[in-house]
């Protein structure tokens, strides 16, 4: 399974192991079916890497240690030489799986390697190509509306940052468009004191998670171990939509938890303001990921834009998880019939570098105010030019739409089979979740399908997840679900 010598030679064919290929490769040269081979996962030689890692650092969190070089499409392969179907992927960070041909030819081109190796400090000393890379690459993604673009390097920096240009933008609209800093502003900042560093807030929700950097992490509320310890801010929470399922049968509990979280968000605002720590910003998943796979309805957004927009509050949507493809469209908001696009919208994982598009008006109008060495990584940059090529010549999402549609009516049908062990099965696209009875149940299906050679993962306390590449088709579903059925029958 080496294909670092994959060649594309022509729009229709590719050269793998001097073997021509149809151009619609992606999964051609994957196994039929995951293997496992060890009793158990971790195998032994996975065991020793993590314990030959605990030496210098915590790996507690390591499930396995995987070969690259053998992993293809959407199997993971580990060290042990188990072959997993990987419906996880990196914690939804893959697009086209593994070793994609496509990405692997880019940088074959010796111009791209030297984009890779040479590294700029784009705040300072961008290449060449980099303004026409912007426009021509992250532009042809961009929602609907949102001019401006920052590149960062992860989704918490993303969202960090993004913070800071809420901040910037709601200061310079209570100074006014032109008016300067004054001389206590300029000293006080740098003793982290107002009027120069000041009272604000950024309003978050109960289950979110945004990530793991100081600001960010006051508004992640998944779990306390991300938190515990952490010095933090008084900034708000409010409560996330709890849906009964299926939404058909429950719309009047769904629509009055719409309104009880809204009603919640205004208060919480009005409250912050009295209390001298006004809010800035809402910052807000389309799908709260972490959290559990929280879904709430477009009501409940247009709702929330509609409060942010009366208020003078910044609406950002965080599409760290969301975005890339997976929920059947590039951006999951798309689906949310907004009254014009949201102030910012935050991106990484899929996109392989993080960043923001937003408004015209908040772009600093300083340089050095949102800044870093990286700012982004062009070598990631020509990745995702192949991969939104990809996506768009192999009509990914319409694949995504079709290979989700079978994962989740089968999991509808397995939820009706197995009602004592599964419910709530929702998503869109191949963004899936089902909750199980417990954690502990879950945390067990979650084993047990691995065993099976199905790599899942579990989130929030009750659900587990399924984020697959976009390479994910029908047939990749039917396996996850025969797995499903064979683990649930055991039980
Ligand atoms: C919605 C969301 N925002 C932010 C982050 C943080 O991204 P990163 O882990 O790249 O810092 C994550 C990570 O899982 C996420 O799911």
């Amino acid at each position: 399974m080496r294909f670092l010598q994959a060649t594309v030679i022509s729009r229709q064919y590719a050269i793998i192991k001097g073997l021509a290929y149809p151009r619609n490769y992606a999964t051609l040269a994957e196994p039929s079916a995951p293997a496992v081979k060890t009793r158990n996962i971790p195998g032994p030689k996975s065991l020793e890497l993590k314990n030959k890692l605990s030496a210098i650092q915590n790996a507690e969190t390591i499930q396995l240690f995987v070969d690259y070089e053998k992993s293809i499409g959407n199997y993971l392969v580990d060290v042990d030489g188990n072959v997993l179907l990987d419906v996880f992927t990196q914690i939804s960070s893959v697009p086209l799986g593994y070793n994609h041909p496509r990405l692997l030819n880019v940088f074959q081109n010796e111009n791209n390697l030297k984009t890779l190796i040479n590294r700029p400090a784009l705040g300072v000393f961008p290449g060449k190509e980099w303004p026409d890379c912007l426009y021509t690459i992250l532009n042809k993604i961009a929602p609907t509306g949102l001019s401006n673009l920052t590149t960062m390097m992860c989704g918490s920096c993303s969202n960090e940052n993004a913070y800071k240009n809420i901040f910037i933008w709601y200061r310079r609209n209570q100074r006014g468009e032109n008016v300067d800093f004054n001389e206590v502003e300029l000293q006080s900042c740098m003793i982290n004191q107002p009027p120069g560093a000041p009272q604000l807030s950024i309003l978050s929700f109960h289950g979110a998670f945004h990530g793991r950097t100081l600001a960010a992490l006051a508004t992640t509320h998944s779990k306390y171990i991300h938190k515990i310890d952490i010095p933090s801010f008084d900034w708000p929470i409010a409560s996330f939509p709890k849906y009964q399922y299926p939404l058909a049968e429950n719309e009047r509990h769904n629509k009055s938890e719409d309104q009880r979280c809204l009603v919640e968000v205004e208060e919480l605002i009005e409250k912050y303001n009295k209390k001298g720590i006004p809010v800035a910003g809402i910052v807000v998943e389309p799908i709260q990921s972490e959290g559990g796979d929280n879904e709430a309805s477009p009501e409940f957004f247009q709702g929330l834009q509609k409060i942010g927009k009366q208020r003078g509050v910044a609406l950002l949507i965080d599409e760290v998880q969301t975005g890339g493809g997976s929920t059947g469209k590039i951006w999951c908001h798309e689906y949310f019939n907004l009254n014009g696009p949201p102030d910012v919208v935050t991106f990484s994982k899929k996109l392989q570098l993080g960043g923001y598009f937003h408004k015209e008006e908040f772009k600093p109008k300083q340089g050095y105010r949102v800044f870093n060495t990286w700012m982004g990584d062009p070598g990631k940059l020509l990745l995702l030019q192949e991969i939104i090529n990809v996506i768009q010549e192999e009509n990914l999402l319409k694949n995504v739409n079709k290979a989700g549609k079978v994962l989740k009516d089968g999991l509808l049908a397995l939820e009706k089979e197995y009602s004592h062990l599964l419910n709530s099965t929702r998503g869109r696209g191949t963004f899936l979740a089902v909750n199980c009875q417990n954690s502990k149940a879950r945390d067990d299906l979650v084993g047990r399908l691995k065993l099976k050679g199905i790599q899942t993962g579990g989130c929030g306390e009750l659900s587990i997840r399924f984020r697959p590449a976009l390479t994910f088709q029908e047939k990749h579903a039917n396996i996850v679900l025969d797995g499903f059925r064979s683990v649930l029958k055991e039980l």
